[in-house]
């Protein structure tokens, strides 16, 4: 059975020119695909280039950043090659996105209703006591308590998890198909973020909507997303359903975040945390990326970058150790907890 895709990236490449000679290249190369009606969590270090390709879907990426290669396929069509208009009226409609700080996304001198209001009369034309309806109903949805209330309030007079919940309302305002949502709940404590992203698995399960959750945090993923992306430096190097990934992870990347994960089950002196650090943008290593820190890396590491390839259960991963070409000895990348 195939799953039907509603977002589909290929070979994506955002790259920052700062000056002649010096590129960053945010974006180098990445393809995954969000499964429709699903989320899909894209985990990675910072700087791993999560949020440059999802303000690429938005086709939102500032100067001097530009998507230079790659095909942005939403429901079969190409976001890369859509005018500015046509995006915009993609943007908000059918796509959303939240961001992690919702004090700078929402206006400061603007009511809560006035907000909410304003994105329903751009995206569709409803007479006021519609709009007032709606705007009460979406408050509803997400969980905010006295709604009529909290439609006066500004957003200073509202807590981080329920400035946090009227972002999610706008961002629900049109019914989008797709929602992105962009570390949603790290600026919130932590009781609060356990509500927020219920809530989004909430929403995601009654209004059908497909989801794109980015996250530096394995646990949100294994317990909010279908299927999960692991970035490191500008690629994707590891791509599974969400049981796949847990029971059997292949990256030695994608196991070192595993083994830094918390668990109930081992004390925190005893997690590993992955050594070194993410390479400078500006000196990336020839081959993977991932080499200089990885335990297995052999000179074919060092030399060549393996591809993203296909394996069992649509899991894919790029690393040489699975490959004919390996020049390694046999390595046991992931042993499962024995006391698990
Ligand atoms: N405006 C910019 N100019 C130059 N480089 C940029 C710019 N914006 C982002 N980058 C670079 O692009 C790379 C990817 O950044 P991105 O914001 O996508 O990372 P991220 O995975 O979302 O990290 P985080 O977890 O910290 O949010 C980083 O190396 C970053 O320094
Ligand atoms: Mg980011």
């Amino acid at each position: 059975m195939t799953v039907e895709n509603i977002l589909e990236i290929k070979n994506l490449k955002t790259y920052f020119s700062l000056d002649k000679d010096r590129v960053v290249k945010a974006v180098d190369g990445v393809s995954y695909v969000v499964p429709k009606g699903k989320t899909l969590g894209i985990v990675g270090e910072s700087g791993s280039g999560k949020s440059i390709t999802a303000l690429s879907v938005l086709r939102l990426v500032d100067e001097p950043g530009e998507i230079v290669d790659g095909e942005i396929l939403f429901k079969g069509e190409d976001l890369v090659k859509k005018k500015v208009s046509e995006m915009r009226k993609i943007r908000g409609n059918q796509i959303s996105m939240i961001f992690q700080e919702p004090m700078t996304s929402l206006n400061p001198v603007h009511s809560v209703g006035k907000q909410i209001k304003e994105t329903l009369h751009i995206h569709e034309d409803l007479i006021r006591q519609e709009a007032n309806h709606k705007a009460l109903d979406l408050l509803k949805l997400v969980g905010i308590p006295s709604p009529e209330k909290r439609l006066t309030q500004y957003p200073f007079e509202l807590s981080g998890g329920m400035r946090q919940r009227v972002m999610i309302a706008i961002a629900l305002a049109c019914n989008p198909e797709l929602l992105i949502a962009d570390e949603p709940t790290t600026a919130l404590d932590v009781t609060i973020q356990a509500q927020i992203l219920e809530l989004i698995k909430e929403l995601q399960a009654e209004l059908h909507m497909s989801v794109m959750l980015i996250t530096h945090d394995l646990g949100v993923v294994a317990e909010t997303c279908d299927f999960v992306a692991v970035m490191y430096a500008g690629k994707v190097v590891e791509y599974a359903d969400v049981d796949t990934l847990f029971e059997s992870p292949k990256h030695p990347y994608t196991v070192g975040l595993l083994n830094s994960l918390p668990r109930h089950d081992i004390k925190m002196e005893e997690l590993t945390p992955i050594k070194g650090m993410v390479p400078s943008p500006f000196e990336m290593p020839e081959g993977c990326r991932f080499a200089p820190r990885c335990p297995f890396a052999t000179a074919l590491c060092q030399e060549k970058l393996p591809d993203l390839e296909k394996k069992e259960n649509g899991q894919e991963v790029r690393c040489w150790i699975y490959t004919d070409e390996w020049d390694g000895e046999e390595v046991k990348v992931y042993e499962p907890n024995a006391t698990t």
